[in-house]
């Protein structure tokens, strides 16, 4: 069996670029050990979309009373809402299972080994197998951490993917983890009706982010009452008649016990770069466990690539899916391909939405930028009061120098769409007069972007700058 190029994996990286290289008329195989699609499409990105979409449907008939609409008997079937998330699920599998097929991909199920740049081992049910080929493209994705004293056993500790197939809604969920997925997960299971409570490790929820929007969020966990620890460690749990018994280290050393039925451990992902033979072909590894990658995206091994979580920060789909597209162009022979973008931008689906892309004011004036920023409420906005969600901000960053936009961040409604827009404006080079003078359609959330701007010159309309 001899190939141009073997993806393993078969993620929102692994895939894209099998695609990509049988577009570009490249011999592709691609090995996945278990469902095509990746821990995204499986048991990521879209099945927590979609428990996400209904649990704030759940939120929305209960507050619509105050536009005068009363429902009642509302009860959600929890083995219907897991049915229609595994629906969409399979549909998008399918679907790539069917895009690799018609462009020519071959499929193989089982578990690969990188012997050299020129070969790779497979281990299926049929035995093993040895292809031959040119390039080699690791897209082993990541998972969960494990921390001490919470080994995920599925029932008593959940790990993300436990939590996206419940069988019942547990009374009272301990998250340990104020981040993406224990946010995104923690207003998930509050919307459906459970106790929520947040331990996390540092002095603030979503720690990588821009500091006022982790000020929102903590606002808004504290109005949707779900207590956040913060500078609070989890260390040990004991099951008890009253329920799990969760041992917290909290600030001053000072241990507090809280009462649960379920823990939901999400503390960040490990990639998953070891037990592939990379290291015995030479392939340089991080500290932190990624293949170390040049901007081609090519580990120290010529030939052997790296792409998505496996490759580096920040792991995000999109972000591999960018450097999928860059690895098939290089393996087709354009020279010039490099994986080199402006800004990634970055989405957290909690209630309300967090979205942001470029430099926060304080990244901006650690790299030298004289900063201006300019700000916008969704309050203001006739769109956001029209759809009853009015909680959150737009605010732009930009270059005192030249009004180059640095970086957008917002929190609000429909903002994981609305920064679409500001990634393009950053791509662009564009600057906050260019933002200002685009005509915004009206009534629409994108016009707070354009406010934002405009109060970047203290010249926003709707607001006393
Ligand atoms: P995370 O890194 O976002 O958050 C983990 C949090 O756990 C951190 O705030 C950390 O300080 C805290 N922590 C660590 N050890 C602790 C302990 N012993 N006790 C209490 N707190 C502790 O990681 P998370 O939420 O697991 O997500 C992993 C990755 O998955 C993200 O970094 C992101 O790349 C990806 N993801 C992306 C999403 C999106 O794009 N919308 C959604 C969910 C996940």
């Amino acid at each position: 069996m001899s190939f141009d190029a073997v993806v393993i994996g078969a993620g929102p990286a692994g895939y894209v670029c099998a695609i990509r290289l049988a577009q570009l008329g490249k011999k592709t195989a691609i090995v996945e050990g278990r469902e095509l699609g990746g821990v995204c499409l499986n048991v990521g990105c879209i099945p927590s979309k979609a428990l996400i979409s209904a649990a704030k449907l759940v939120k929305q008939i209960k507050g619509a009373a105050k536009m005068g609409i009363h429902v009642e008997g509302l009860r959600v079937d929890l083995s219907e809402l897991i049915t229609w998330k595994d629906g969409i699920v399979k549909q998008l599998t399918t679907g790539v299972e069917h895009l690799l097929a018609k462009n020519g991909v071959t499929i193989y199920r089982g578990m690969a080994r990188v012997l050299s740049a020129g070969k790779v081992e497979l281990q299926s049910d049929s035995g093993v197998l040895l292809l031959e080929t040119n390039n080699v493209v690791v897209a082993t994705g990541s998972r969960p951490i494990e921390i001490p004293g919470f080994v995920f056993d599925h029932e008593n500790v959940w790990s993300s993917t436990d939590a996206l197939k419940p069988t019942a809604i547990p009374g009272r969920i301990l998250v340990i983890g104020g981040g993406y997925i224990g946010l995104e997960l923690g207003f998930v299971y509050k919307n459906l009706g459970s106790e929520v409570r947040v331990v996390e490790f540092l002095d603030r929820v979503l720690p990588g982010m821009d500091p006022e929007i982790s000020k929102e969020m903590a606002k808004s966990l504290k109005k949707k009452k779900i207590p956040v620890h913060l500078g609070a460690k989890a260390k040990s749990f004991a099951k008890t008649k009253a329920g799990l018994k969760v041992s917290v280290e909290v600030a001053g050393g000072k241990t507090e016990e809280f009462l649960c039925d379920v823990i939901l451990s999400s503390v960040g992902r490990l990639p998953n770069a070891k037990g592939l033979g990379l290291e015995e072909c030479g392939v340089k590894i991080t500290e932190q466990g990624f293949v170390e990658v040049n901007t081609r995206r090519e580990s120290s091994v010529p030939g052997i690539f790296a792409v998505g979580d496996v490759a580096g920060q920040p792991m995000l789909a999109h972000k591999g899916t960018a450097e999928a597209l860059v690895v098939a162009a290089v393996i087709s022979g354009d020279r010039g391909a490099a994986f080199d973008p402006v800004a990634v931008p970055l989405v957290i689906f909690t209630d309300p939405e967090v979205a942001s892309v470029g430099l926060s004011c304080d990244e901006a004036k650690e790299q030298g930028f004289a900063t201006k920023v300019g700000k916008f409420p969704f309050r203001a906005s006739g769109r956001a009061l029209s759809m009853g969600e009015v909680d959150g901000w737009t605010k732009i960053v930009v270059d005192a120098a030249n009004d180059k936009v640095l970086g957008v961040h917002m929190v609000g409604p429909g903002v994981t769409e609305l920064i679409a827009e500001a990634t393009l404006a950053l791509e662009m080079g564009a600057t906050a007069q260019d933002i200002a003078m685009t005509i915004h359609a009206h009534p629409t959330l994108p016009e707070t972007l354009m406010e934002a701007a405009e109060n970047v010159h203290k010249m926003a309309v709707h607001i006393l700058n």
